[in-house]
């Protein structure tokens, strides 16, 4: 059974802290990403898989888009998501990604840093597939492989004051990963590039963009030279964009 972890009310607590900073991973190198990577939403039906807190549903609104679906596992989620976007074009469900049915079909499905909580990544493309329009748009992110590779406790080998050795180990054993984060055993799932690109391709998928994160202009204005020279050194995020042929 998937985890649900955003719902337990410590772990929810301090997540909800992090998003909500303004110089956060999610606004500073992820979003950016994923901003320059949609695709014209205007007059299209959007869903958004594992929406969280309705961010990025916030942001796609002003894009004139027909419909927005967010769907995410975690109640917690969708209800503060709920309380924030205030618009007759947006519907929200609380269900895990896996097992949302409709009939709907979407024209662009959008998903920021969910997938790798998902352990059935062949069965979640094919879900993916099946609820996108002909020449629709799949954009993901999701943890890089680089960063969700190593099953040591500690990911970087210091040297004092810098971070440029990131643990690589374990790159081609794919399966689950259990860290601690804000006090709490978070279940991902580690996979390759490989994994990563050619499911979509075995699902009839056309990749038309594969972009690694690094530091954007926005993070090297806003953050000090340690945390800059850590995501040099290592990228935290993936970011594809691929097409229902
Ligand atoms: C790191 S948060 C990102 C939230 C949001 N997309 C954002 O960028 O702010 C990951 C989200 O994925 C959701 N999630 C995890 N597993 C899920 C699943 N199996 N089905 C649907 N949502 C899931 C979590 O509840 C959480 O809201």
């Amino acid at each position: 059974m998937a985890q649900n972890v955003y719902d337990n009310p410590e772990f929810y607590e301090g997540y909800e802290k992090i998003r909500n900073h303004p110089f956060c991973y999610n606004e500073l190198i992820e979003f950016p990403v994923m901003q320059d990577l949609l695709p014209d939403i205007k007059d299209k039906d959007v869903l958004d898989v594992g929406c969280g807190m309705g961010k990025f549903i916030g942001y796609m609104l002003d894009f004139n888009p027909k419909s927005i679906t967010g769907i995410d596992i975690s109640n917690n989620m969708i209800q503060y998501a709920k309380s924030q976007i205030q618009s007759d074009k947006v519907t929200f469900h609380v269900t895990d990604a896996l097992s949302y049915a409709t009939n709907q079909k979407y024209d662009v499905i959008v998903s920021s840093l969910a997938f790798h909580y998902i352990e059935q990544y062949d069965t979640l493309i094919k879900h993916m597939y099946q609820l996108l329009n002909d020449n629709g748009v799949l954009l993901f992110s999701t943890e890089h492989p680089a960063t969700t590779a190593t099953k040591q406790e500690e990911i970087w080998h210091h040297e004092p004051n810098e971070y440029n050795h990131y643990k690589l180990d374990h790159y081609f054993d794919e399966s689950e990963r259990t860290i601690e984060w804000l006090n709490t055993n978070v279940v991902k799932y580690h996979r390759t590039i490989g994994t990563l690109i050619n499911t979509l391709i075995d699902n009839q998928f056309v990749i038309e963009r594969v972009q690694d994160t690094g530091n954007t202009r926005l993070s090297i204005e806003q953050w000090d030279e340690q945390k800059i020279q850590k995501v040099n050194n290592r990228p935290p995020f993936i970011v594809i964009r691929a097409r229902k042929a």
